[in-house]
């Protein structure tokens, strides 16, 4: 199963808030996964996208996302917990794509100020995933109490995520390859 092309594998930003803390749990998982050899990774932003508020679902397209979503074999979604969910321009965001998201891998990455780690978004966010034809992996990252676990600069301050974080990447590389693999050797039933 030896692939030269490397694994794309992008990390969403979930909110758009200033000050969101969220960017430092992304900012992270970025550069754990800028580590493996034969994954290409980049940031996409819901904050820098130029998004339609005027309609919703696939009208609200932005064909740089929708190609980004085209091009990856994986997504991470790095989201905060809102009232217990995700953002509501992050729904709206992943609304706006279907057929780009079919058997690919995503993983989940929770942030909160509760101790949770966003436990209750995640399990919120898996029914959507899963409708938007997305296969997520069985591993999350918490980041719970997240004020304690990144300063102000983005620094992180506990180094028990560094083997969270390696846990969930592996799984997700696991699944991205498999999933890789099917989509262009099996065909859908
Ligand atoms: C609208 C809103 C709702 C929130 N709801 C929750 C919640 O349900 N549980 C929780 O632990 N924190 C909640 N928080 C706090 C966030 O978890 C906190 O801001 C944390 O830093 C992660 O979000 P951030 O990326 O916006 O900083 C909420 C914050 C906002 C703005």
């Amino acid at each position: 199963m030896a692939d030269a092309r490397p694994l794309n594998i992008p990390i969403i930003i979930g909110t758009v808030r200033r000050g969101r803390m969220t960017a430092h749990a992304a900012r992270f998982i970025f550069g754990e996964l800028s580590k493996y050899a034969g994954v290409a990774t980049e940031l996409i932003d819901i904050a820098e996208l130029p998004l339609r508020t005027d309609d919703a679902g696939e009208a609200t397209k932005d064909p740089g996302f929708s190609a980004k979503m085209n091009e990856a074999d994986a997504l991470v979604i790095v989201s905060p917990e809102y009232n217990h969910s995700i953002p509501g321009l992050l729904k709206h965001v992943l609304d706006s794509c279907l057929k780009e998201y079919i058997h690919k891998a995503v993983g989940v990455v929770g942030v909160s100020a509760g101790p949770f780690g966003g436990a209750r978004m995640i399990e919120n966010l898996l029914p959507v995933l899963r409708e938007l034809g997305l296969v997520a992996i069985f591993w999350d990252v918490n980041f719970g109490n997240v004020s304690k676990v990144f300063d102000e600069a983005g620094n992180l301050l506990e180094p028990a995520y560094v083997r969270r974080a390696e846990k969930f990447l592996k799984e997700l590389v696991w699944m991205a390859k498999t999933l890789r693999y099917g989509r262009e050797n099996i065909p859908a039933g």
